[in-house]
C-alpha cells in the first residue's frame, strides 16, 4: 500500500506534465504546419497565374470577355482550385467561374491588398466558401502600360484540416505511448528501490547486517545510497539492542545512569559541589552516632545520583558530629553503611556561616528569586564572606579532582560565582550548574547590587540549568540588562569572553521506584499507625504538609485554608485534622523566627476555634523528620497540601505521588510551584485564593478511590467543560509525563459542599457520614459505587 501510494504520487504529476506537454506541442505543430500549407497554396496559385499572364494581361487590356472566361475557367481545372476571377483595377468582375461563393467579390478581396499607390505585391488569406474552407490569393496583373488589375485564385482547404486532425491523433498517440513508457518506468523504479530500501533496512533490523563486526570482521556495507540513513538507523538499533539486552529499556535507573554516564562522558569523574550534605553526622542525647538525612529537595534529588555514578560530593560539614567520622582530608565514604561515594565536607567558621549562609544566601538572594514578600538584605560583609567561601569550595574541587577533566555539578545559589573559579582551576572541566530555585525577571534582579558579578560567575559554566523555561527565560533577560554578552535565544545560549553557557531547563524529580517507599509499611498499616500516634480515630480524615519551615512554602496561608475549611464545611469539623511536618530551618534568620511563631499562634488559634475536647483541627510536629517518617505520614494522608507562595519545582509533591503507590490520596497543590507544570493532574490552587483552596480540600476529601486513582476519573468525566474539570493526582493515570504547562485548567470555584438544594428546599445532601468514608478500623470501603450520602455520580457544581 505505501508503494502504491508513493507511485501514485510520482505518476500523477508526471502524467499530468506529460498531458500539457502533448497539448502544447499539438498547438505548435498545427499552426507551423497551417503556416506552411498557406504558403504552399499562395506559391502554386502564383505559378498558375504566372502561367497565363501575358494572355490574361492582353485580354484585360483589351477587355476580351470570352478570351477571360476561357482562360479562368482552364485555371479552375486545376487540382483542388474551387475557383478563378479576375478584376479590373477599378475592382469590377471582368470574369469568374461560378464555384466563387458571392461574398468573396473583387472590392472585398482588393480591400485586403496593398491599397491605392502601394507596390503591388501578392498577398492571401482564409475564408469560407461554399462547400468548406478556401484560400483565396490575388496575384496583381500589369503591362508595360500599368495596372490592369488582379486575378484571384480559390483553393480548397478542406484537405489542409483533414491533415491537421490526423497530425494531433498521431500526435496524442505518440504522447500516450511515451506517458505509458515513463509510468511503467517510474513504477518498476519505485518498486525497485522500495525493495531495496526495505531489504537493506530489514537486514540492520533483523540482523543480516551485523551492528558490528563480529570476531573482527566489518560488518558489510551497505550500498552507497543508503549509507547515510542507514548509519543512523543502525545507531538507533544499536542503542535498542543495548537497552533490551540490559533489560532497562524506557526504565531510568543506577545502572542505567552509569552506563549513559560512561558512555557520553567516559573516564570523567562527577564532583557535586552542593552547601548541603547529603548525610549529616549528630550525636543523640543517648551519646550514640546518629546519621541525619537533611530535608532537602537538593539532597532528595542528587543522593541517588552519586550512589550510582560514584564520585565526590564537597558539602558543608554542617552535623555537629561531622569531624569525628572523617579522614584528614576530611573524607568520609558515604552512604554509611553500604558507601559508593566519598563525601568531603567542608568547614566553615561561625562568621563564614551566618556571612555567606545566612546572609548573604538566605536573607539576600533568596528573597530575591522568591516572590513572597521578603525583602532581600545585601550587606557588603556577607557578600564578601560569600565570594570567599565560594573560591573555598573551588579550592576543594580543584584538590579533589583527579584529572583535569572532571564533570562538576554544581548546586544552587550557595555557589554563583563558584563555577568560574572551577573554570579558571580546570579549564578542561565540564561544569554544569543547577538553580534550584526561581530564577527573578530581569527587573527585579537588577535590585541585587551585585547582580553583574554573580551572573558573570555563573556563566563560568558550561551548562545551567532551571527546573522551567520561564526562569531561563528570566536568566537571559537578566543577562541582557546587565552584562556585554552575545545572546541566543533559539539557541538558548549567552557567549560571554568568547565562552558559551547553554541554559537549559531540567526538570527535576525524585528516584523512582522509592527505596522510602519500599522500606514503608503499607498503606493500611501506615493509617493506622499514625492515626494511633496522633490519638486520633481510626476513620479520622487527614491531610499532611511536609516542608522546611520556611516562608516561600505558605505554611500561614495553608493554615488559614485548613481554618477556612472547617469554617465552610463544619461537617469536617472533629473528623479532619491538618498534620504539619515542618522542619526548622535558617532559624538565626529572624523572618525565620518570625514565620515559626505566627505558624504557632495560627495553629493555637485554629485549634481553640475548632478543637472540642481532645480534638485538635492542626497538628503541628516541628521537629526534623527523617524519610521513614515523612514516607508513613504520605501513606496515611488522604491528601497533601502543597501550598508554596513560589517554587522552582517542590519536590514534596513529587515524593507525595512516589509514595502512594496504592494510588490512593489526593495532592493539592499550588499552581505557583515548578512542579504544577508536570502534576497538572492535582488540583492545582492559588494558595492566596482562601476559597479556592478550601474547595479544593474539600473536594480532595469527599473523592472516592476510584476517582482519586483515576484522575479526572467518572465523577470528573461527567463534566464535559473544561473549565469545569478539575482533576486529581494519581500515580496510575496522569503521570507527570508532561514537562509543559498545559492550557490553565481552572479547578471549579464550587465542590459539592457548597452546592444548595433549590432555593426553599433544605439541604439533603450529606457528603460524608462518619461510617462513609472509611470502615472502622481504617480500611477504604469499596468506593465504586456512592455510599447512602456520599457523593452523587455527578457532582452538580459541575453542571
Ligand atoms: O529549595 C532550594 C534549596 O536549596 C533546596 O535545594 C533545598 O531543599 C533547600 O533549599 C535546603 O535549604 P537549606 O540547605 O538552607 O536547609
Amino acid at each position: 500500500m505505501p508503494a502504491m501510494r508513493a507511485i501514485a504520487a510520482l505518476l500523477l504529476p508526471l502524467l499530468l506534465v506529460l498531458g500539457a506537454i502533448a497539448w502544447g506541442a499539438t498547438e505548435a505543430v498545427q499552426r507551423t504546419s497551417r503556416r506552411w500549407f498557406e504558403r504552399d497554396m499562395r506559391a502554386r496559385a502564383e505559378l498558375l497565374v504566372q502561367g497565363v499572364r501575358e494572355p490574361l494581361a492582353g485580354a484585360v487590356r483589351r477587355d476580351e470577355r470570352a478570351r477571360l472566361r476561357k482562360i479562368v475557367a482552364d485555371l479552375a481545372r486545376e487540382e483542388r482550385v474551387t475557383a478563378t476571377a479576375v478584376c479590373d483595377a477599378g475592382g469590377a468582375m471582368l470574369a469568374s467561374t461560378p464555384g466563387r461563393p458571392e461574398s468573396i467579390g473583387c472590392r472585398s478581396v482588393r480591400e485586403r491588398g496593398p491599397g491605392e499607390g502601394a507596390t503591388p505585391y501578392p498577398w492571401s488569406f482564409d475564408a469560407l466558401g461554399a462547400s468548406g474552407p478556401v484560400h483565396v490569393t490575388a496575384v496583381p496583373l500589369s503591362d508595360d502600360q500599368g495596372s490592369l488589375g488582379f486575378a484571384m485564385v480559390l483553393e480548397d482547404m478542406a484537405w489542409v484540416f483533414r491533415r491537421e486532425v490526423q497530425t494531433r491523433w498521431f500526435l496524442w498517440i505518440a504522447f500516450g505511448v511515451v506517458s505509458l513508457a515513463a509510468a511503467v518506468a517510474t513504477t518498476l523504479a519505485v518498486r525497485v528501490s522500495w525493495r531495496s530500501w526495505t531489504r537493506e533496512i530489514r537486514r540492520v533490523l533483523w540482523g543480516a547486517l551485523p551492528l558490528s563486526g563480529a570476531a573482527g570482521t566489518p560488518p558489510p556495507r551497505p550500498k552507497r545510497q543508503f549509507q547515510p540513513l542507514l548509519s543512523d538507523v543502525r545507531a538507533l538499533v544499536a542503542d535498542l539492542v543495548a537497552e533490551q539486552v540490559e533489560g532497562r529499556a524506557g526504565l531510568w535507573g543506577p545502572e542505567r545512569l552509569r552506563d549513559a554516564l560512561a558512555k557520553h562522558l567516559p573516564g570523567s569523574e562527577v564532583i557535586v559541589v552542593a552547601n548541603r550534605e547529603p548525610f549529616a553526622h549528630e550525636r543523640g542525647p543517648d551519646g550514640q552516632l546518629h546519621v541525619v538525612h537533611p530535608a532537602s529537595g537538593l539532597v532528595t534529588a542528587l543522593e541517588p545520583v552519586m550512589e550510582a555514578c560514584s564520585g565526590t560530593w564537597i558539602a558543608h560539614g554542617s552535623g555537629a558530629a561531622d569531624r569525628e567520622v572523617v579522614d584528614r582530608q576530611a573524607r568520609v565514604q558515604v552512604p554509611p553503611g553500604s558507601p559508593t561515594y566519598t563525601l568531603r565536607r567542608i568547614w566553615l567558621t561561625p562568621e563564614e556561616e551566618q556571612g555567606y549562609y545566612y546572609g548573604f544566601s538566605n536573607e539576600g538572594l533568596w528573597p530575591l528569586c522568591h516572590q513572597a514578600h521578603t525583602r532581600p538584605v545585601f550587606r557588603s560583609e556577607d557578600w564578601a564572606l560569600y565570594r570567599e567561601v565560594n573560591r573555598r569550595f573551588a579550592e576543594a574541587v580543584a584538590q579533589e579532582a583527579r584529572g583535569e577533566d572532571p564533570v562538576v555539578l554544581v548546586q544552587d545559589y550557595h555557589f554563583a560565582l563558584l563555577p568560574r573559579m572551577v573554570r579558571e582551576r580546570l579549564p578542561r572541566a565540564t561544569v554544569v550548574t543547577f538553580w534550584h530555585i526561581p530564577w527573578p525577571g530581569g527587573e527585579r534582579f537588577g535590585i541585587c547590587p551585585f547582580g553583574p558579578e554573580l551572573l558573570e560567575g555563573l556563566l563560568g559554566s558550561s551548562i545551567l540549568g532551571f527546573h522551567v523555561q520561564a526562569h531561563c527565560n528570566n536568566f537571559l533577560e537578566s543577562v541582557d540588562r546587565a552584562l556585554e554578552a552575545r545572546l541566543d535565544r533559539e539557541a538558548q545560549s549567552v557567549v560571554l569572553g568568547g565562552e558559551e553557557t547553554l541554559v537549559r531547563a531540567y526538570p527535576i524529580s525524585v528516584d523512582w521506584p522509592s527505596r522510602w517507599a519500599a522500606g514503608a509499611p503499607p498503606v493500611p498499616e501506615c493509617r493506622a499507625q499514625v492515626r494511633r500516634e496522633l490519638g486520633l480515630a481510626p476513620d479520622a480524615l487527614v491531610g499532611v504538609g511536609v516542608d522546611r519551615l520556611d516562608y516561600t512554602k505558605g505554611i500561614e496561608e495553608r493554615l488559614l485554608a485548613v481554618e477556612r475549611l472547617l469554617a465552610r464545611f463544619p461537617q469536617f469539623q472533629g473528623r479532619f485534622t491538618f498534620v504539619q511536618l515542618g522542619a526548622p530551618s535558617r532559624s538565626r534568620i529572624p523572618r525565620y523566627q518570625e514565620l515559626d511563631r505566627s505558624v504557632e499562634e495560627l495553629a493555637v488559634r485554629i485549634n481553640g476555634r475548632f478543637g472540642v475536647g481532645s480534638y485538635r483541627p492542626v497538628v503541628l510536629l516541628r521537629a526534623h523528620h527523617e524519610p521513614p517518617a515523612v514516607f508513613r505520614a504520605y501513606r496515611a494522608a488522604d491528601l497533601c497540601y502543597v501550598s508554596s507562595l513560589h517554587d522552582g519545582m517542590n519536590l514534596v509533591a513529587k515524593e507525595f505521588v512516589a509514595a502512594r503507590e496504592d494510588e490512593g490520596g489526593v495532592l493539592v497543590l499550588s499552581r505557583f510551584t515548578g512542579a504544577s507544570r508536570e502534576l497538572s493532574d492535582a488540583l492545582l490552587v492559588n494558595p492566596y485564593d482562601l476559597e479556592e483552596a478550601s474547595s479544593a480540600l474539600a473536594t480532595a476529601l469527599a473523592m472516592t478511590r476510584d476517582e482519586q486513582r483515576a484522575p479526572c476519573g467518572r465523577w470528573w468525566r461527567s463534566s464535559t467543560s473544561t473549565a469545569g474539570r478539575g482533576g486529581c493526582w494519581s500515580m496510575g493515570g496522569g503521570s507527570g509525563s508532561a514537562t509543559a504547562p498545559g492550557p490553565v485548567r481552572h479547578w471549579p470555584r464550587c465542590d459539592p459542599f457548597t452546592i444548595r438544594p433549590p432555593e426553599g428546599r433544605p439541604a439533603s445532601f450529606r457528603p460524608l457520614g462518619r461510617t462513609d468514608r472509611r470502615r472502622p478500623g481504617g480500611a477504604p470501603p469499596d468506593r465504586g459505587k456512592s455510599p447512602a450520602g456520599g457523593l452523587p455520580p455527578a457532582g452538580p457544581c459541575l453542571t
